[in-house]
C-alpha cells in the first residue's frame, strides 16, 4: 500500500534563498530572520554608516588592534607565504591594515574576499585595489554557511579572517558548526584570525545597537523594504518598532521589530499572509558576546588551537589567532 504524502506544494519563490528563509521565519514561532537577510545594497550602506557611530565602538576598537598589532599578527602567523581570505569581509574596511602588513613581509599578496553582498565586494576591491596595488584581489560572492566547499585551496598556507564579531550572529552550536566546516576545508597549519566582542557593561552594549540618530533602527526595519521588494510583502515598516535586548544568561545582544499594531501582511510570492499580535516581535539578530574563556573554548571545540590573542586597553574586544589542528 502507498502512503501519500501531504508535503504542501509551494510557490517556487520559496525555493530562492530569500523566499525559503522568510517562508521558514515568519512562519515559524517565535519569528525570526537570519542576519544575512540584512545586506541588500542598502542593508550594506546603512551597517557602513554605523561602523562610523560614536555608540558603535566594535569597528573602531577591533581597527585600532589591528592599527597597532597588525605586523605582530602577521609575525605570529609565520615566516613562509600567506594566501588571505577573508568571510564576510563586507567592504573590506579594516583589512587593508593587515594586508598591508602582508606586503610589507612578503611584498605581493593574494586575497580573496567572500560575501553575500556584491555591492560591498565590489566597494572592497576598489578601495584595496587603489590602496595596495601589490594585493592582487579575488572576490568571491557566496554564502560562506552553505557555499564554503568554493573556499580557495592555493598552494601557500592560507590565513582566513574572520572579523567584525560576525561569529556573534550565530548561536553556539551553529558557531561551532561554521568553524568546523571551515576547519574540514583547511589543512593543518593554516590560520584563522577570529575577531569576536567581549562582554561589557550593559549600558555601552544597549547603545551600540541602539544609537541615537536611529541608523540601526532604519538598518533593522531595512529587511522588511528588502521583503516588500524582492516578494511583494505590503509591509509597511513603520509600523514596526526598533527594539533591542541583552540577554545575560545567553550573553547575547538581541535585535527585533516589534508590531506596534495587531496587523496582517500579504506576501504575494509566497501565497502567504502572516499575522502579527500587538507587541509581537520578529527577531532579527543576534550578537553574541565571549570572554577570552568562551572565544578560545570555541575555537577549541570546532579544531582550532589558539596561538596568540591581542585586545585593546579596555578589553572590549578579542582578536585570537588559531591553527588548524
Ligand atoms: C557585520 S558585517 C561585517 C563586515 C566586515 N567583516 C567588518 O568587520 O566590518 C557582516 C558581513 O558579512 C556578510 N555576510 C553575512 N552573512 C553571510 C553569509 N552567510 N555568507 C557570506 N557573507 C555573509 C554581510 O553581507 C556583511 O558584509
Amino acid at each position: 500500500m502507498h502512503a501519500f504524502s501531504t508535503i504542501p506544494c509551494l510557490p517556487e519563490a520559496a525555493s530562492t534563498p530569500v523566499g525559503a528563509e522568510v517562508y521558514r521565519g515568519l512562519t515559524a514561532l517565535p519569528k525570526n530572520l537570519s542576519p544575512w537577510l540584512f545586506y541588500d545594497e542598502r542593508g550594506s550602506e546603512l551597517f557602513e554608516a554605523i561602523t562610523e557611530l560614536p555608540e558603535y565602538y566594535l569597528t573602531r576598537t577591533e581597527r585600532e588592534i589591528f592599527a597597532q598589532y597588525a605586523d605582530e599578527i602577521l609575525a605570529a602567523a609565520g615566516d613562509d607565504r600567506l594566501t588571505m581570505i577573508e568571510l564576510g569581509a563586507g567592504t573590506a574596511a579594516k583589512t587593508g591594515l593587515l594586508l598591508a602588513a602582508a606586503v610589507r613581509r612578503q611584498e605581493r599578496v593574494s586575497y580573496y574576499p567572500i560575501d553575500i553582498s556584491v555591492s560591498a565586494l565590489r566597494e572592497a576591491s576598489s578601495r584595496i585595489g587603489e590602496e595596495l596595488p601589490q594585493v592582487a584581489v579575488r572576490p568571491i560572492v557566496a554564502d560562506y554557511t552553505t557555499e564554503l566547499d568554493e573556499i580557495p585551496a592555493p598552494a601557500c598556507r592560507r590565513l582566513v579572517l574572520y572579523i567584525g564579531s560576525s561569529i556573534g550572529n550565530f548561536e553556539p552550536g551553529d558557531a561551532a558548526a561554521v568553524l568546523r566546516k571551515l576547519r574540514g576545508q583547511l589543512a593543518p597549519g593554516d590560520l584563522l584570525l577570529l575577531g569576536v566582542d567581549h562582554i561589557k557593561d550593559r549600558a555601552t552594549l544597549l547603545r551600540a545597537y541602539n544609537d541615537g540618530a536611529g541608523v540601526t533602527a532604519e538598518f533593522n526595519r531595512n529587511v522588511l523594504t528588502r521583503i516588500q521588494r524582492e516578494l511583494g510583502a505590503d509591509f509597511r515598516p513603520r509600523l514596526f518598532r526598533h527594539r533591542v535586548r541583552w540577554n545575560d544568561r545567553e550573553s547575547r545582544i538581541e535585535m527585533h521589530l516589534e508590531s506596534l499594531v495587531s496587523q496582517e501582511v500579504a506576501i504575494p510570492a509566497l501565497e502567504l499572509t502572516v499575522g502579527f499580535r500587538r507587541g509581537e516581535t520578529i527577531h532579527t539578530e543576534n550578537s553574541y558576546k565571549f570572554t577570552p574563556e568562551t572565544a578560545a573554548a570555541l575555537l577549541s571545540r570546532s579544531g582550532f588551537a589558539v596561538r596568540r590573542e591581542w585586545t585593546d586597553g579596555r578589553r572590549w574586544f578579542g582578536v585570537y589567532l588559531a591553527e588548524a589542528a
